[in-house]
C-alpha cells in the first residue's frame, strides 16, 4: 500500500470484562487520500490492535450499523472522508447507550422503541387484482420518511433523550410518520395514541440536532411537528 500520510486516532475504549470505565487509545494510522473513518478503524484494527471493535456491514451508507460519534458529532463512518477531518480523528460509541464494548452499543432499547410504534403497514384485503393503488402526490406525503435506515444518530444526539431515556425518540417517530401519512394504513390513530403518551412527541424541544445528525437528510423535526399537529387537531 502506497500510503499518503497519517492521521492521528483516538478511540474510545471499553472492555466490560477488564475496564470499569471508558479510556482513550491513540494511533498513528497510515490513511490514503479517499479513505473514509470506517478504512481508518479497519486499518488500526488490522495493523494494530485486533481487538478494537465496532460495528459495520455494508461499508455504503445502506445498513446503519457504523453511526458513531467522530469529532464530536453523529455521522457515518462509512459515509466521513478522513480529509473531511483533519489530522486528528475521535471516534467514540453513540452517545446516551450502553456500552457493550468499545465502539459497539446496545441498540435494544432502541429498537424497541421502534417497534412500539408498529412500524408496517396495517391494511384489510382488496379484492380484485389486489394492488392498493395510490397517487403520486399520497406517496409523496411520506416520501422523506421512508429514506430512514435506523442508524440511531439522531436519537443518540437529542438532548431531550439524554435527558429522559424514555423518550421515545426521533427515529421512533419518523418510522411511525412513514405510516401514519400512507393513504393505504388503516391503523394511524393507533399510532397517535401511542405518540402522544408522555414519552411521546411532546418530549421534542425542536432543538434540530437530529436534523443536523440524520445521513439521509430527512427533516425529522418537520416530522416529528407533523405527527404533534394529527394528534393536536384529531377529533
Ligand atoms: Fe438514522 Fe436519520 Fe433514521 Fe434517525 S431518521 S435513524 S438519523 S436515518
Ligand atoms: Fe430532539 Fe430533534 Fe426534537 S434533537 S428535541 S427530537 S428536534
Ligand atoms: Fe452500513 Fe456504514 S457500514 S451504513
Amino acid at each position: 500500500m502506497a500510503t499518503a500520510t497519517t492521521v492521528e486516532l483516538k478511540i474510545q475504549r471499553f472492555d466490560p470484562e477488564r475496564d470499569n470505565e471508558p479510556h482513550w487509545q491513540t494511533l498513528t494510522v497510515p490513511v490514503e487520500p479517499m479513505d473514509r473513518v470506517l478504512d481508518v478503524l479497519t486499518r488500526a484494527k488490522e495493523l494494530f490492535d485486533g481487538s478494537i471493535t465496532f460495528r459495520r456491514s455494508c461499508a455504503h451508507g445502506v445498513c446503519g450499523s457504523d453511526a458513531l460519534l467522530i469529532n464530536g458529532r453523529n455521522r457515518l463512518a462509512c459515509k466521513l472522508r478522513v480529509e473531511q477531518l483533519g489530522k486528528t480523528i475521535t471516534v467514540a460509541p453513540l452517545p446516551g447507550l450502553p456500552i457493550v464494548k468499545d465502539l459497539v452499543v446496545d441498540m435494544d432499547g432502541f429498537f424497541e422503541k421502534y417497534r412500539s410504534v408498529q412500524p408496517y403497514l396495517v391494511a384489510s384485503p382488496v379484492e380484485g387484482s389486489g394492488e392498493r393503488l395510490q397517487s403520486a402526490e399520497q406517496r409523496d406525503r411520506f416520501d422523506d420518511t421512508t429514506k430512514c435506515i435506523l442508524c440511531a444518530a439522531c436519537t443518540t444526539s437529542c438532548p431531550s433523550f439524554w435527558a429522559e431515556p424514555e423518550y421515545v425518540g426521533p427515529a421512533a417517530i419518523v418510522n411511525a410518520h412513514r405510516f401514519i401519512f400512507d393513504s393505504r394504513d388503516e391503523n394511524a390513530e393507533a399510532r397517535l395514541d401511542i405518540l402522544s403518551d408522555e414519552d411521546g412527541v411532546w418530549r421534542c424541544r425542536t432543538t434540530f440536532n437530529c436534523v443536523e445528525a440524520c445521513p439521509r437528510g430527512i427533516n425529522i423535526t418537520k416530522a416529528i411537528l407533523e405527527v404533534s399537529s394529527a394528534i393536536s387537531t384529531r377529533e
